[in-house]
């Protein structure tokens, strides 16, 4: 049995990550702000202390004793990044260093942190596997990528270990879907059982990988364990996708279809930032971590409407 910090673990994929580890007889602590997270996602065996990574002392007392670290706290929209650029900034770029910095101190303790599809950006090599050049062009993208620098950087200098875990779109029950800065398959369901017209930015053309989030826990469940076999000064990248590619215009018509909804979406301008071709290769995932992600978008979207 370990304990493990999990940073924005009241959020979506991580209160998914904390009922994971719980189930396997971990003890699970979490760093929140309760920004986006809610304690109801949480089970009352989880540990939660309401702080933010942007407090370094907050971050050092919450990982005292802990095994490991799972680093998911971010403001996780691109379109806000665009919108509340410096304030998103502290956030996931000093946040993480934070974390990063305050696992050195607890001992050198593995880290896996959520990085992004974002960093590929307008690299249009499809599939995109982790060899090909990030080029960010949000500055969402651009803190991802700069955390997989500092994290890269710190395995030598530091000899500690860290995965940077790169999910595509995520999504699944308790996906908040209340905020425009929402992902999109949650605001999209949400919609369709409200009987509400679907919204679509740009021509729908757009493509994306969804990945179902039990698949994502399970993601990084092995990653950690990758990092407690793996020798010190280890540093690894790895898409957490299906290499499915689906257009934002495909998926709307698939939603209100299961919805039993027919209306069709309007149409507004593309968000800044906006990538328009987004699938990746899993192979990394599952040759050296030992995951493939096998949940089928329909299976998925099956399970979040009856979960809805
Ligand atoms: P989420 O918004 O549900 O979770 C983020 C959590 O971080 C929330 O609980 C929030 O309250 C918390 N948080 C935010 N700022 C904080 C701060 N300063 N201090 C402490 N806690 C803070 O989003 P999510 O979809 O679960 O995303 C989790 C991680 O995965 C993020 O790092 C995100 O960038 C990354 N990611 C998500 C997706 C996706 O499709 N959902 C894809 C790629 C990467
Ligand atoms: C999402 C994640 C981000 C992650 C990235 C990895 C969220 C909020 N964002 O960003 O954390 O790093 O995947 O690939 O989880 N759209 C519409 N109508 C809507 C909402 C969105 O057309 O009502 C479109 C967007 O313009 C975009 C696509 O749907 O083209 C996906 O948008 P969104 O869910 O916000 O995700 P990403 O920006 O891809």
């Amino acid at each position: 049995m370990a304990t493990y910090l999990i940073t924005g673990g009241a959020g979506f994929i991580g209160s998914h990550l904390a009922d994971r580890l719980l189930a396997n007889g971990d003890q699970v602590r979490v760093l929140d702000d309760l920004s986006t997270g809610h304690r109801d996602n949480l089970s009352t065996e989880a540990n939660l202390i309401v702080g933010s990574i942007c407090d370094p002392n907050a971050i050092r007392d919450s990982m005292a004793g802990c095994d490991g670290v799972f680093h998911l706290a971010a403001v996780a929209s691109v379109q806000k990044s665009i919108d509340c650029w410096a304030e998103t900034h502290q956030v996931n770029s000093q946040g993480a260093v934070n974390v990063f910095e305050a696992a050195k101190n607890a001992g050198k303790i593995p880290v896996v942190f959520a990085s992004s599809a974002a960093i590929y950006g307008d690299n249009a090599a499809i599939p995109l596997s982790e060899t090909e050049t990030p080029r960010p062009i949000s500055f969402y993208g651009a803190d991802k990528r700069a955390n997989e620098v500092h994290a890269g950087l710190a395995a030598s200098a530091y000899d500690m270990r860290f995965a940077g875990l790169r999910f595509f779109n995520v999504y699944g029950p308790r996906q908040d879907p209340s905020s425009p800065y929402s992902g999109v398959i949650s605001i999209f369901v949400n919609l369709a059982l409200a009987n509400r017209q679907l919204q679509i930015f740009g021509t729908g053309e757009q493509t994306r990988d969804f990945v179902f989030v039990a698949d994502v826990a399970t993601a990084l469940h092995r990653a950690m364990a990758y990092l407690h076999r793996t020798p010190k000064g280890c540093f690894i990248t790895a898409n957490v996708c299906r290499g499915q590619e689906v257009s934002i215009l495909d998926l709307a018509r698939e939603i209100t279809r299961l919805a039993g909804n027919t209306d069709e979406p309007a149409f507004h301008d593309a968000r800044p930032g906006d990538i328009m071709r987004s699938v990746g290769d899993p192979s990394r995932l599952h040759n050296d971590i030992g995951h493939r992600a096998d949940i089928s978008l329909e299976d998925g979207l099956r399970a979040l409407l009856d979960w809805e």
